[in-house]
């Protein structure tokens, strides 16, 4: 019965979609439990590249029914735009699931995103804009809308009536912005309602009667675990739980149900937006990163910070989501440097620290502590086995495991499918 959650190690674009479209055959479901269309995952398979936002990457493996479930926020218009791209592409996405409670990310909540950030000057967040946090923000408040509602007009009308009571006192009031009117806002959620109404279900009850059957969940996390509004580099985060345990609560699905969980962890980091980052490279090393992986956006195209590879963080990422299987993305990336320098712990003003610093203002003083391990020139794009790669890059994978005390159990040595070395089986078969 196994369920299997995926998260990002880091601050996100590990290589999460990758990684789910490699379980993809041996997964029966796969889950979106948290996020919305903030997310980008960027699938190569064969000379196909397909970037996915709102629906879980799973939706590209056939025979795996993917999920949209109740933690997810819904930006409907986006939804079918995703679905009518991948259909003309000939994917099958009939069996898409849309949980009943996951709520729908209203107009005006998109305005607000971007009004907010723009009113925040130099203290703004450098949100995705898609009108995330608001939208969780109403859910917490109980002023939200559910996808089930869509099919109820007058609790619909009567939910954004009430809702935008107060959103239009804030647009006109403190944004200067002009008034939402109900009718515009009905008519957006109403137009995509209809086209919907097959895949709502009550998806923690399909979920768990899968498991029931024996069958394999894949929950696969959007955002990461420094992204997370419990766990992260608060305020600089998303607004939802992107840790594993975001999963249960996201989905319907208990703890106890849960065997396994697979960390993301990308051989460098990035952060995209605002945010505390202590192995940021602003030199030439964090462009030859960014070039070298190209780190651009794939939801905003705005360019990645980049720098060394933090495991302060992989293990701090290890101990909150539990994680039993790493993943090391792009390993391929670092060829060619002389060295490769692995942050180890943090001075923050003269006193090491080899775990994250709960302090926030700490941690934005945090100073690397560099562990520096011999790079490798040979290309590593065909290496299919551990022992195919060079020794230091060998060298380098396994210090990564010893530091941050978890199993590798992946290896990424290019964007496409088969450029992946695999140690273990991911879904526990071995
Ligand atoms: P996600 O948000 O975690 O799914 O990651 P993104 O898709 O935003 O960013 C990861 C990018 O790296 C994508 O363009 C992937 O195609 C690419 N990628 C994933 N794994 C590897 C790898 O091992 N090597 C290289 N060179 N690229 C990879
Ligand atoms: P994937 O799933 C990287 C970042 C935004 C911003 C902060 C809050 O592709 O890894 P939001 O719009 O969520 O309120 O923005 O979170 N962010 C991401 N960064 N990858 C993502 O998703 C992200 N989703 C949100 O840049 O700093
Ligand atoms: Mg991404």
């Amino acid at each position: 019965m196994p369920a299997i959650v995926l998260v990002g190690a880091q601050w996100g674009d590990e290589g999460k979609g990758k990684a789910t479209d490699l379980l993809g055959s041996g997964v029966d479901y796969v889950v979106k439990f948290n996020g919305g269309n903030n997310a980008g995952h960027t699938v190569v398979i064969g000379s196909e590249k397909y970037a996915l936002h709102l629906l879980p990457s799973g939706i590209l493996s056939p025979g795996c029914t993917p999920v949209i479930a109740n933690g997810v926020v819904v930006d409907l218009g986006v939804l079918i735009e995703e679905i009518d791209a991948l259909v003309a592409r000939g994917v099958d996405v009939s069996k898409l699931l849309v949980s009943a409670n996951a709520h729908v990310i209203p107009p005006y909540n998109r305005v607000l995103d971007r009004v907010t950030e723009r009113f925040l000057g130099s203290r703004k967040i450098g949100t995705t804009g898609r009108g995330i946090g608001p939208t969780y923000a109403d859910k917490m408040n109980r002023v939200g809308i559910r996808v089930q509602d869509l099919y109820d007009e007058s609790i619909l009308r009567q939910k954004v009536e009430a809702s935008l009571a107060t959103k239009n006192q804030l647009l006109v009031k403190i944004y200067n912005r002009r008034a939402v009117e109900v009718d515009e806002v009905m008519e957006e959620l109403l137009r995509h309602a209809e086209r919907i109404r097959p895949m709502v279900t009550d998806t923690a009850l399909e979920l768990n009667e899968a498991l029931d059957r024996g069958e394999t969940v894949l929950f696969e996390a959007g955002q990461a675990t420094l992204l997370d509004v419990d766990h992260g580099t608060y305020p600089f985060v998303t607004s939802s739980n992107a840790t594993s345990g975001g999963a249960c609560t996201g989905s319907g699905v208990a703890p106890t149900r849960v065997d396994r969980v697979i960390g993301i962890f990308k051989a460098y980091t990035t952060r995209v937006g605002e945010g505390p980052f202590p192995t940021e490279l602003l030199d030439e090393h964090g462009q030859f990163l960014r070039d070298a992986g190209h780190e651009y956006g794939t939801t905003t195209g705005r360019p990645r910070r980049c720098g060394w590879a933090d495991v302060v963080i992989g293990r701090y990422a290890q101990r909150v989501n539990g994680i039993t299987d790493m993943v090391i993305t792009k390993l391929d990336v670092l060829t060619g440097l002389d060295a490769v320098p692995v942050c180890v712990a943090y001075d923050v003003q003269g006193t090491r620290f080899d775990e994250m610093p709960v302090n926030q203002s700490d941690f934005h003083h945090a100073r690397p502590v560099y562990e520096e391990l011999p790079g490798w020139t040979e290309d590593i794009t065909g290496c299919r086995s551990f022992e195919e790669l060079p020794a230091n890059a060998q060298a380098y994978v396994r210090r990564l495991e010893e530091l941050m005390g978890t199993r590798v159990s992946v290896i990424g040595v290019g964007p496409e499918r088969d450029q992946s070395i695999i140690l273990h089986d991911m879904l526990g078969r071995d």
